[in-house]
């Protein structure tokens, strides 16, 4: 009966993001549907960033081989990459890392609050399309409480640390003077609100573009920096001295050519950010004379750096973690118990309501204060002879005591259902 909870992962910790980038799954309600089907799951999440992959499973029985399969079959990616990057972990270490998630202990940026809402939108999407089920969704909603109650206590994320402003931060420490480049952001999602709110902060001119202009305008009203035209900008990279890009685009918008035609017209030089991922800069405009290139994994390097500054906090939050994940575990267990402890009681406080109505016709009570007496009576002691034993159950299930649930399913006539 007992439920096991696996975590797979592939992440930015032990994956440059290239090789990374190469496990996204492209169709998640598909790959629900295969992991499901295959691997033995009958609960799965997947939640998918720049920086990981993760898919978090429940199953009495599961087959990691069968898991690797699924997903290298989802991905086209041979079996043998997953055995160098795939992570696997399960029950108390699955829960840890989801905690280490939801509190941003595990994040590229330790504390950046954009993984709480990336959790929170793939358990939502699991549970409308019913990937997940009882025992996901209990995990989940307990790991977001927590993780959002350890931020608010420790300050993890105070401080205004984003990939942003790491970001802008990479821009200053490579550039002399930014104030005077011409500096400009395309994309106007999440990571360019990072970035514009860092280059706001820092009082830095900045233009801005989208696809559409409305977009562009739009963002600059909220979150400053001046709209330029999209195909303006994809004809003219030689107007900017710096690039922030941070866009979706499945395809390189910033092409060699592009910035080659740029620095042909007499440019001193040129920095691009590229925080896509997949990429949407052509690594290849590296190689061109003036132009430094710098992308994700830069960041990741920088932020290692800036971490030092924040180990304080992060040992107070693995404390708290620790702590709280021994109590998660046991609520997660106690889960096992659940149904039947329900259905125990649902049976014999129907037998009480059928046995109190007939004692109630053969005394022929009308007085409602005495009905009531009786009534009262009848909970008493259905509650005191059952309320041990269940305790007992839910005691056993916590401890991972399997058989004793085995044993009073058979007592109590109980028939799993299907969870
Ligand atoms: N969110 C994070 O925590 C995080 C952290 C680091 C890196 N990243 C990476 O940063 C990138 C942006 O993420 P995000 O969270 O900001 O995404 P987002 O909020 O969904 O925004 C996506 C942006 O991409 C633009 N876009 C989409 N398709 C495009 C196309 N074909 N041509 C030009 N622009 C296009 C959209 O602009 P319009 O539709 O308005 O044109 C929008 O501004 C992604 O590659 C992501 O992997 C994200």
């Amino acid at each position: 009966m007992k439920q096991n909870i696996i975590n797979a992962r592939v992440t930015f910790r032990n994956s440059p993001i290239h090789v990374l980038e190469k496990f996204t799954i492209k169709n998640i309600d598909n790959a629900y549907e295969e992991f499901k089907k295959h691997s033995g799951l009958d609960e799965c999440v997947i939640i998918q960033t720049c920086n990981r992959i993760e898919l978090f499973g429940k199953s009495k029985e599961y087959d990691v081989d069968k898991i690797r399969k699924t997903w290298a079959s989802l991905t086209g990616l041979d079996e043998e990459t997953f055995k160098e990057n795939l992570e696997l972990v399960e029950n108390q270490e699955a829960l840890h890392h989801l905690l280490k998630l939801t509190s941003g202990l595990d994040s590229m940026v330790v504390g950046e609050e954009q993984i709480l809402g990336q959790i929170k939108n793939s358990i939502t999407s699991a549970r409308n399309t019913k990937a997940s089920g009882r025992h996901l969704n209990t995990l989940f909603d307990k790991a977001i409480r927590i993780g959002t109650r350890i931020r608010n206590s420790s300050g993890i994320g105070r401080g205004g640390i984003s990939v942003g402003s790491m970001a802008v931060k990479l821009a200053e420490e490579n550039i002399d003077e930014l104030k005077f480049k011409k500096t400009l952001l395309i994309g106007t999602g999440e990571v360019s609100t990072l970035v514009a709110k860092s280059l706001q902060r820092r009082g830095y001119d900045f233009a801005v573009t989208s696809r559409t202009l409305e977009r562009s305008k739009a963002f600059c009203e909220t979150m400053g920096g001046n709209p330029v035209k999209f195909e303006e900008v994809l004809s003219g990279f030689e107007n900017y001295d710096v690039l922030f890009v941070a866009t979706t685009a499945p395809y390189f918008l910033v092409t060699y050519d592009r910035i080659i035609k740029a620095m042909k017209q007499n440019k001193k030089g040129m920095m691009i950010l590229d925080l896509s991922n997949p990429r949407t800069v052509d690594e290849k405009v590296a190689t061109i004379a003036g132009v430094k290139l710098m992308n994700l994994d830069q960041i990741a390097e920088m932020v290692e750096k800036n971490m030092t500054a924040r180990l304080n906090k992060v040992k107070t939050v693995e404390n708290i973690i620790n702590e709280e994940v021994s109590v998660l575990e046991a609520s997660m267990k106690r889960l096992d118990a659940e149904p039947l402890v329900k259905d125990v009681f649902k049976n014999i406080d129907s037998l009480r309501a059928k046995e109190l109505q007939k004692a109630l016709q053969m005394l022929d009570e009308k007085d409602e204060k005495k009905i009531k007496i009786i009534e009262e009576l009848t909970k008493a002691v259905v509650e005191s002879i059952v309320s041990t034993p269940m305790n007992n159950i839910r005691k056993a299930s916590e401890q991972g005591d399997p058989d004793i649930l085995e044993t009073a399913s058979k007592l109590f006539d109980y028939k799993k259902q299907a969870d």
